[in-house]
């Protein structure tokens, strides 16, 4: 059996590559955390995407798809997928949980309404208009956002808010609403990179002045769109549905058999809260106003991934539904109880036995979904990693290969791309595996 350098046989199926055994993907030129600074469309919003629209362009010419063919995504997330389809001649349909994620996504893979200059111009007078105004009251502004800036700061940030809100009817309205979400971690005063916010460490500012950093993302947006001609075909079209993948009613907009081709990545079950990796943004711009309003309405669709989401109730139903997988569903299980025994070792250990099987049934959902849209043929490319909560080690995209083998696909490829989480290798506590990110390429027979 292959091994490479963890402590970890290779799983079954698993293909190492080359001399290094594992292939880092050339996307987003130098990412860690989510889509990429540089690349057109990507640098609209910063978001832990999976991999970024570079990737995406290259695994979508490798797919040898049909000429203006329909690629989907079940985890939209900002749109990566559908922005490299669309620059690719394809057309996209993409489901995504998270609500302000979907409109973003759904924005940059619009048409553009009107030649872009009309977006610098409206941009420039707001800009003027919110350094010339009298200084703004910030002090009902959430305590997230009030720790997260300095007052001046804040207060340039509020006026270009209220500004841009007065223009909701207008249709450059959500441009200008993103180019300022996306200005907030700039000229943040405190930690505010992913994965999470931290209003208690100090940081400076990465940009002083919040006004030219706004339009100098509009000025992003408004090349980004202009070069959406050289790739404008008018029997393209992009959209993107906000809900639940797992939901078969969300597909609806498409028929079965209609799609050529998926590129997706998929939650990791790693603990990472998509709801709560937002906070910032939603919270300043006033979509929550509490933690539990965003657990209800922003984190409703998401499937569970994370120990906050899981309860007794879903788990229990869960491993009834695992029960329609045969031996996959029985190995979920065993997992399951491992994780419940780990849990009962520690004192306030996290409920990752809850976790798991309500997270491979909605997968399954969504493979039997994608199924039923895609042509037989048709490739489902997932970048997902795998993880150990406890240690105990769960084979996210093996398990994911083999619940696909039950419900229509065939497993074609399983390729380690790069190892992650070095830091807690050899970690007895935390987990003592080389976990890595792997591509799998599945096919719809
Ligand atoms: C790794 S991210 C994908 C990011 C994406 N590749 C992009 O371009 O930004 C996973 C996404 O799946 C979404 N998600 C989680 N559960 C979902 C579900 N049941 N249906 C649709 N989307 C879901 C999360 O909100 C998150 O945006």
């Amino acid at each position: 059996m292959l091994t490479n350098d963890s402590h970890r046989p290779v799983p079954e199926g698993v293909v190492l590559q080359e001399e290094q055994q594992v292939h880092e993907p050339s996307s987003g030129r130098g990412r860690r955390h989510g889509t990429s600074r540089s690349e057109p469309f990507d640098r609209w919003f910063r978001y832990p995407a999976g991999f970024a629209s570079d990737y995406a362009s290259l695994l979508l010419g490798e797919l040898q798809l049909p000429t203006a063919g329909l690629v989907v995504d079940p985890f939209t997330g900002s749109g990566v997928t559908g922005t490299a389809a669309r620059r690719a001649g394809h057309s996209f349909f993409g489901v995504e949980a998270h609500p302000l994620i979907a409109e973003l996504a759904a924005l940059k893979l619009r048409r553009s309404p009107r030649d872009p200059s009309e977006l610098l111009v409206t941009a420039r007078e707001l800009a003027q208009q919110a350094t010339t105004k009298m200084r703004v009251d910030i002090s009902g502004e959430a305590d997230l956002t009030l720790r997260s800036f300095d007052p001046e700061t804040l207060a340039l940030l509020v006026s270009l808010r209220d500004l841009i809100r007065a223009k909701q009817d207008q249709e450059w309205y959500l441009y200008l609403k993103w180019a300022l979400l996306a200005t907030l971690r700039d000229v943040a005063s405190v930690r505010v990179g992913w994965p999470y916010q931290r209003p208690g460490t100090q940081r400076q500012p990465t940009f002083a002045d919040p006004v030219s950093r706004f339009l100098q993302r509009v000025a992003w947006m408004a090349d980004d769109i202009r070069d959406l001609e050289k790739y404008k075909s008018a029997s393209l079209t992009c959209r993107v549905k906000q809900g639940d993948s797992a939901e078969s009613e969300n597909w609806s907009d498409i028929g079965n058999g209609s799609a050529h081709g998926c590129v997706t990545s998929p939650p990791y079950l790693n603990n990472f809260d998509y709801a709560d990796a937002t906070r910032l943004e939603l919270y300043f711009w006033g979509d929550v106003t509490s933690w539990s309003q965003m657990c209800a309405e922003v984190r409703s669709d998401m499937l569970t991934a994370t120990t906050q989401q899981s309860s007794v109730g879903a788990a229990r139903d869960a491993r009834i539904s695992l029960q329609e997988y045969g031996a996959v569903g029985a190995q979920i299980s065993e997992l399951a109880d491992q994780l419940q025994k780990e849990r009962g070792n520690r004192a306030r250990g996290k409920e990752y036995d809850r976790v798991l099987p309500d997270y491979f049934v909605a997968i399954a959902r969504i493979l039997g979904n994608l199924a039923s849209v895609l042509v037989p043929g048709a490739p489902a490319v997932l970048l997902v990693g795998d993880s150990a909560p406890y240690g105990v080690y769960v084979d996210t995209p093996g398990l994911m290969a083999k619940l696909g083998a039950q419900l229509g696909f065939t497993l074609e490829k399983d390729v380690i791309l790069r190892h992650r989480g070095k830091r807690w290798a050899g970690n007895a506590t935390r987990h003592n595996v080389q976990l890595a990110e792997r591509f799998v390429l599945l096919r719809r027979e």
